[in-house]
C-alpha cells in the first residue's frame, strides 16, 4: 500500500483506514453475493440490511430512541437549508437564525426565499471569531424554529453548549462535528449533516428528525423534497445513494466498536488541546482566529505573521506529507481539520512541525 498523508482536509476529509480497507475488501464481492453493493438492487434484502443497520448504528451512537427517524437524502447539507423551511415553516411562521459564519448565513438566505426568516444573533462584526455565550441569545417567542450551525468549518468556532430555543423547534446543521461528541438530543427537533466530514464520503446527507414532525410537511411538496414522503418510505422512495450510505454504515459501526461518542470525544479533546497549546505557547507567532471559549475541536484556524510565512509553512509541511492545511479562501491563513478519523500521530507531526518552523523562521 502507498503511504498515506496526514490529511487535514476540511471536507471531503479523512476516513478511518479500517473502513477504507473493509470497503476495498467488499468492493467487487459484497458478502459472497458475487457483486458490489453498488451493483445490486436497492430493493434487495442484502441492501436493506445494510441500510437499516446504518440507521440503527447512527441512532445508537446519537442516543436516539424510537421517536427519531433517520433520513438519507441527496443534495448535500446545502439543500437542507431550503428543505427545512419548505417542510417545517408554515406561511405565518417565522424561522430564526443564529449566524456564526458562511453556512448559517447561507441557511438564512435560503429560508428567506421560502418564507419569513430573520437573524437573531450574528458574530459578523467580529469576523465570526466566536459563538454566543450560554444565555446570550434570547429565543424569540413568536418563532417556529431556531436554527444554528454547531461547528463553523470555515472560521473554526464551535458551540460548547446547546442554545435555548424556548418553545420553538431547535434545528441544527452539524455537518462538521456530527458524531464527534455526545449531544443533548432531547433538546433538538432536527439535526442534519452532509456525510463528507465525520460520517463518510460525499453524496448523502443524514437528517435526524423527530418522527412527529413528518406530519408538518405540506402535502403538495415534490415527493423527494418532503420529509413525510421520504420518511414514510424509509428513504427508499427512489434510488438512494447506496454506496455513500454503505460507507456511512461502515463508519458508524467502526465508531460503535471503538466505544461510542464519549471515547471519540475524549480523543478529539486531546488532539485539539495539543494544537491550541502549540498556538498559545508560540509567543504570538501563531495567532488563533477563534476566541478561546469558542474554539472548535474540529477545525483549528490560525495565522502566521505574514502571508509569505504562511505560504512557506504550507509548502514545507506539504513536503513532509501534511495535506489540506490551507485556510478557506474567505479567511486565509491555515486551517487544520482534525475530524474523528485524523489520528493523534498526524496532530503530533503537525505540532512538531509548527515548533520547528517557528524556531527557524520566528
Ligand atoms: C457546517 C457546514 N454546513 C453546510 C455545508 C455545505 O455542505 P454540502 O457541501 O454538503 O452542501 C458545509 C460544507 O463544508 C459545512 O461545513
Amino acid at each position: 500500500m502507498t503511504q498515506r498523508v496526514h490529511n487535514f482536509s476540511a471536507g471531503p476529509s479523512a476516513l478511518p483506514l479500517a473502513v477504507l480497507e473493509a470497503a476495498r475488501r467488499d468492493l467487487s464481492d459484497f458478502n459472497g453475493t458475487g457483486m458490489s453493493i453498488m451493483e445490486m438492487s436497492h430493493r434487495s434484502q442484502t441492501y436493506d440490511e445494510v441500510h437499516n443497520q446504518a440507521i440503527a448504528d447512527l441512532k445508537a451512537l446519537m442516543g436516539m430512541d424510537d421517536s427519531w427517524d433517520v433520513l438519507f437524502m441527496g443534495g448535500g447539507a446545502r439543500t437542507q437549508f431550503a428543505l427545512l423551511p419548505m417542510n417545517l415553516l408554515p406561511e405565518d411562521g417565522l424561522g430564526t437564525y443564529i449566524t456564526t459564519g458562511k453556512w448559517s448565513e447561507g441557511a438564512l438566505s435560503e429560508a428567506n426565499k421560502i418564507g419569513h426568516a430573520e437573524e437573531l444573533w450574528t458574530s459578523k462584526e467580529t469576523g465570526h471569531d466566536r459563538v454566543p455565550a450560554p444565555g446570550e441569545v434570547a429565543p424569540k417567542a413568536s418563532s417556529t424554529y431556531l436554527h444554528y450551525t454547531s461547528n463553523n468549518t470555515i472560521y473554526g468556532t464551535q458551540f460548547h453548549h446547546t442554545p435555548d430555543s424556548g418553545d420553538a423547534l431547535l434545528l441544527c446543521d452539524m455537518s462538521s462535528d456530527i458524531l464527534s461528541r455526545q449531544v443533548e438530543v432531547d433538546k433538538f427537533s432536527v439535526i442534519y449533516a452532509g456525510a463528507q466530514k465525520n460520517m463518510g464520503p460525499a453524496g448523502v446527507t443524514v437528517v435526524f428528525l423527530r418522527r412527529d414532525l413528518l406530519e408538518h410537511s405540506p402535502a403538495d411538496l415534490p415527493e423527494t423534497m418532503s420529509y413525510q414522503k421520504m420518511g414514510s418510505k424509509n428513504s427508499l422512495l427512489n434510488t438512494p445513494p447506496v454506496f455513500p450510505i454503505y460507507m456511512v454504515g461502515l463508519v458508524a459501526r467502526h465508531l460503535v466498536e471503538q466505544g461510542g461518542l464519549d471515547t471519540i470525544a475524549a480523543a478529539n479533546v486531546q488532539k485539539a488541546e495539543l494544537l491550541y497549546r502549540a498556538i498559545d505557547n508560540s509567543g504570538g507567532f501563531y495567532r488563533g482566529h477563534a476566541q478561546p471559549d469558542s474554539r472548535s475541536r474540529m477545525n483549528v484556524t490560525f495565522r502566521l505573521p505574514d502571508e509569505e510565512l504562511e505560504s512557506a509553512f504550507l509548502s514545507e509541511s506539504g513536503e513532509l506529507g501534511m495535506n489540506g492545511l490551507k485556510g478557506h479562501r474567505s479567511v486565509g491563513g491555515l486551517r487544520a481539520s482534525i475530524y474523528n478519523a485524523v489520528p493523534l500521530d498526524a496532530v503530533t507531526a503537525l505540532v512538531d512541525f509548527m515548533d520547528d518552523f517557528k524556531r527557524r523562521r520566528g
